[in-house]
């Protein structure tokens, strides 16, 4: 078996889901057993609690005339839902085909472990790091870090660093060593419209009253034009232009459309007009409805008028958007836009600021080497269209860059039913961590 690999496996069986209140002791003895792994191979580590989930953190003795690296993943998972759609449980990892099938085997504890057995790996060969180290694992990245923070605020001290390395992102393609300057920002909002004080006869009061659902359905179609434009108004005023250097680059990665399709099964691509699509996900930002309900949902028809009916919005945000006047705005936008006859509650939700850096600076330059010599051949320089929230605080409250060095691939599936890792990626991702202190050393 791959070094490693079983120590992963014991991290994958965690089912850690971050948001589900019912795994709160799960989510907490996952924690325990890094906590437990990491001063086993020679890094002492504590549990740290927050209102929410602990954080677990750990360091290596540091010495003054050494760089701070401070290595960030988080150990929460999104939810396994839907469980029928998984062809092997959700939270017993299974091998196929040179993959790890478990949640959280790519998003991100895969990703986790890949700097926690290079750390081991350096350890035992040279009985110390290259770097002063911190080590910062969270469980609540899934839910937008409330409480990270706060929690880097209360301990800037303790956690001054030069600089943050995350594996929490993508490759461009198998084998191709991939350095990501720039995360999308994230900005969530709920809706909810409230009609009649109970479910309705839809033939004694249909005509006479608003009907809930409909309302919602015309409120989620004000969003954008029938070409993908958002209509908010202000939403795209403090967007920065893309570079044009970063625009050639994406353009010689090739066209990404015809994998896009296959990844995703979808007839056909749609977006914002004057950008690739590469453009749409990585460098534009944009409102996706991620529920929208309300009614019978059941099988056959029910004749009704639903009393309630919601929405479930996040906004993908990029520099130099900020969440909280997004919230506003959309929010303003989905008042003045409501019809008439209901009325509208409007909840705001988590989120995060977009994030770029310099990918040619100095700390960027060492990363690239480090990926050079694991993958050989060029590397990609990319955005990514996710969102890790709290790299934008790393920055802010800790005066630090964020290095981005993912090893997911587009088809393993983060955040769907079968999420999964390659082992190759595991072992690069060894391999990768122990040249990256190496180059920052
Ligand atoms: N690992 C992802 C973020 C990611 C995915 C970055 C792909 C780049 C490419 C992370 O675990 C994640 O899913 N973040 C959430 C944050 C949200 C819940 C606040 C996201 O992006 O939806
Ligand atoms: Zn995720």
């Amino acid at each position: 078996m791959t070094p490693g690999l079983e120590d992963l496996f014991t991290l994958l069986r965690f089912p850690s889901v971050s948001t589900d209140s019912t795994r709160r002791d799960d989510v907490r003895a996952c924690a325990q057993w890094l906590q437990q792994k990491l001063t086993a191979i020679g890094l002492p580590a504590a549990l740290h609690e927050t209102p929410g989930h602990p954080v677990v953190l750990a360091r290596n003795t540091h010495r003054p005339d050494r760089r701070t690296v401070l290595l960030y993943g988080h150990y929460d998972v999104q939810p396994a839902e839907p469980l029928n759609e998984w062809r092997t449980p959700a939270f017993e990892p299974t091998i196929r085909d040179g993959r790890i099938y478990c949640r959280g085997a790519t998003d991100n504890k895969g990703q986790l472990m890949a700097h926690v057995r290079g750390l081991q790996t350096t350890l035992e060969k040279d009985g110390d790091l290259p770097v002063n180290l911190i080590v910062l694992f969270e469980g609540e990245e899934e839910i937008g870090s409330p409480n990270l923070e706060p929690f880097l605020q209360a301990h800037k001290e303790e956690l001054r660093c030069d600089v943050v390395a995350i594996s929490d992102t993508g490759m461009v393609g198998p084998g191709v060593g991939t350095f990501t300057y720039g995360l999308r920002g994230i900005a969530c909002l709920e809706a909810k419209i409230h009609g009649p004080s109970i479910d309705l006869h839809s033939g004694i009061f249909g005509g006479a009253i608003a009907n809930p659902a409909l309302a919602i359905a015309r409120l989620a179609a004000t969003l954008h034009d029938a070409e993908g434009r958002i209509l908010v108004p202000g939403f795209y005023d403090a967007v920065k232009p893309l570079e044009d250097w970063e625009r050639k680059a994406w353009a010689e990665l090739g066209d990404r459309d015809v994998e896009t399709l296959e990844l995703t099964g979808s007839p056909a691509l749609f977006g914002e007009p004057g950008y690739t699509s590469t453009e749409r996900c990585w460098a534009r930002p944009t409102i996706e409805v991620n529920g929208i309900g309300g009614g019978y949902q059941g099988e056959g028809s029910k004749t009704v008028i639903p009393r309630e009916a919601m929405l479930k919005l996040s906004c993908r945000l990029v520099p130099d958007q900020t969440p909280n006047a997004i919230q506003d705005l959309v929010a303003a936008h989905l008042e003045k836009n409501c019809p008439p006859g209901v009325r509208l509650e409007i909840k705001r939700g988590h989120s995060g600021n977009a994030y770029v850096m310099d990918p040619h600076s100095d700390l960027g330059k060492a990363a690239q080497n480090a990926l050079t010599r694991t993958f050989g051949g060029k590397i990609a320089l990319i955005r990514e269209g996710g969102s890790i929230p709290i790299v934008h605080a790393f920055k802010t409250v800790l005066g630090v860059d964020t290095l981005l060095l993912g090893l997911a691939l587009g088809d393993c599936q983060a955040h769907a039913p079968n999420e999964n890792f390659p082992i190759d990626n595991f072992i690069a991702g060894v391999q990768l961590n122990q040249y990256l202190l190496e180059e920052l050393a």
